[in-house]
């Protein structure tokens, strides 16, 4: 396990599209034990395997409700609702903004054995899973902004934004 660099805004990688994953190579699978252990070290929720310059699509998310979620080839196939509050990127250091996102989001993916599998979420999860399947596309929280991008004041502040990423 290893702590990979993050890449921040500003670095192209973050504006490309990923490519599906065919396969879970041993390679794969330190990946993605290095982007959990990378999203603990920066106290995120979520982290998508742009940020750590690989364009693959994986997704890893742990929104501290007992489960750490990896989405290999994520598909949302349904969302509803909607909720709107701050967001923060760990490739957008120290700014958050306003998102509205869908409430409840459905998704489809793989697991590391590559057996497909759904998941639902709500709440914080719910947007944990758009803001990362976002990064996939090459889009960055940034472009949905409502209002201005705001600078993260303290550390404890700091803390929570991320708590969204
Ligand atoms: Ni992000």
């Amino acid at each position: 396990m290893a702590i990979r660099k993050i890449r921040v805004i500003g670095d192209e990688i973050l504006r490309k599209k990923c490519k599906p994953v065919k396969e879970i190579s041993p390679r794969i699978e330190d990946l993605v034990e290095d982007m959990f252990e990378t999203m603990y070290d920066a106290n995120g929720v979520g982290l998508a395997a742009p940020q750590v310059g690989v364009l693959k699509r994986i997704v890893v998310i742990d929104v501290e409700d007992g489960n750490q979620y990896v989405l290999i080839n994520p598909e949302i196939l349904e969302t509803r609702g909607s909720q709107t509050g701050s967001e923060g990127c760990l490739s957008v250091p120290g700014k958050s903004g306003i998102v509205t996102r869908p409430d409840y989001v459905k998704v489809r993916a793989y697991d590391l054995s590559m057996d497909v599998f759904e998941l639902e979420g709500e709440g914080l999860l719910a947007r944990a899973i758009c803001h990362e399947c976002d990064h996939l596309e090459g889009d960055l929280y940034v472009d949905k902004v409502e209002g201005e991008l705001v600078d993260v004041a303290s550390e404890e502040d700091f803390e929570e934004i991320e708590g969204v990423e």
